[in-house]
């Protein structure tokens, strides 16, 4: 979402107007009901662009997945995931009733203590420019930074019906350093803003002006670095191509933020004739020794090569089990993974748009 607190999809729910909200608790989620109310949320402040359930049932595990309840009813979530070092908030979705009542900021404070608790020392996230309250939470509440700029991440405006840039925004744990700005850009001031980046300055404010927000620059501190870039996908097309390569198997596929923050924490392997994507795969470490394998996916090929060039990737990782998903409805899928020694560990009723999600699992020692 793009403007925040413009909410077009029809679908929407409504909650009881008169809840108490007072200090709800962040808390840990995994049941099936709360997977599918938190991709509903998701769906509403996305428009339906955002993490599906069956993405949230393995976030939830491979990563974590918050939300705030208020009178037992789920009012907002967060889905983050984790590299060898960092966390990243893959999304934060508040149910439009309750907007602006401090639950982005208590998500996030959350994903910061979690984040600690697990001896993990940068935070971050994409953040699109124009999202003046997810910016001003993290920036100006919680004294993250916007340490990068990507212009037309997510690809052209059209592409999901919202503008593709983004901001990456930060946080390091080791450092309690808080810059004053030094000068303002305002956000619509693209040139402006890349010649800030460039030339070592991080944003440490949010502005907020008549006519659109600014950004308040300091000098980076040798702490404040850029993250690693790293990246499979050639371009956000072929991203959208990958997405096309699971809609074959799976309904709903994963989401597009989905593929890009895997590519982010974890690895994706891609194959290609000539120019044209046939195939990918991803792995991100698990919180144990165990790494997550995300597909693989093919245009019709035997996809068991892809499968142990995975499987190598993990055990590199430190891993000595691997585990996937699939819907059970994927015959095909569920036969490649049989033959290739995995085993099915556990069941998530209608998870997969009505039909069932299959977990399986093979040790890999
Ligand atoms: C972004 C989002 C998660 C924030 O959650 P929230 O609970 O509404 O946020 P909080 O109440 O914790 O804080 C938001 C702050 O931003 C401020 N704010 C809101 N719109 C703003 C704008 N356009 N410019 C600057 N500040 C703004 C609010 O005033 C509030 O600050 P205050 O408490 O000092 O008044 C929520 O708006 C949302 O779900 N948006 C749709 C999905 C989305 O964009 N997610 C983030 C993707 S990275």
């Amino acid at each position: 979402m793009l403007k925040s607190g413009v909410r077009t999809n029809p679908h929407r729910m409504h909650l009881p107007p008169h809840m108490d909200i007072t200090e709800p608790m962040p808390e840990r989620l995994s049941s099936v009901m709360d997977l599918l109310t938190a991709s509903q949320i998701e769906k509403n402040a996305f428009d339906d662009k955002a993490e599906t359930a069956p993405t949230l049932f393995v976030v939830s595990k491979v990563g974590d997945l918050i939300g705030v309840k208020a009178n037992g009813e789920l009012v907002a979530v967060k889905s983050m995931i984790y590299g060898t070092k960092e966390v990243m908030s893959m999304s934060t979705s508040v149910h439009e009733d309750n907007l602006g009542q401090g639950h982005g900021t208590r998500l996030a404070r959350n994903m910061e203590k979690i984040a600690r608790e697990n001896g993990v020392h940068r935070l971050f996230a994409l953040v699109a420019p124009e999202n003046g309250a997810q910016l001003s939470s993290y920036v100006n509440k919680q004294a993250w930074a916007i340490t990068d700029y990507k212009p037309g991440y997510y690809g052209d405006e059209g592409d999901f019906g919202f503008g593709g840039d983004r901001f990456i925004v930060s946080k390091d744990l080791t450092s309690q350093e808080r810059k004053d700005p030094i000068f303002e850009i305002e956000i619509s001031d693209t040139a402006g803003l890349k010649l800030a980046f460039e030339s070592g300055h991080i944003g440490v404010r949010l502005i907020r002006g008549e006519t659109g927000n600014s950004i308040g620059f300091a000098k980076a501190t040798s702490k404040a670095k850029r993250p690693k870039e790293k990246g499979a996908f050639s371009s956000q097309k072929e991203v959208i191509a990958a997405q096309k390569l699971e809609a074959k198997v799976r309904d709903p596929p994963s989401s597009v933020f989905f593929l890009r923050s895997m590519e982010m924490v974890g690895e994706v392997m891609v194959e290609r004739d000539e120019d044209k994507l046939t195939g990918f795969v991803g792995v991100m470490a698990g919180k144990k020794d165990d790494a997550y394998i995300h597909g693989p996916f093919t245009d019709g090929k035997d996809a068991t090569p892809l499968l142990e060039k995975a499987e190598s990737k993990a055990k590199a990782m430190g891993a000595s089990s691997t585990w996937t998903v699939t819907p059970a409805s994927d015959e095909k899928g569920l036969a490649m993974l049989s033959a290739a020694g995995y085993k099915i560990t556990e069941k998530a009723d209608g998870l997969y748009g009505g039909k069932d999600l299959l977990c399986l699992a093979k040790d890999l020692t």
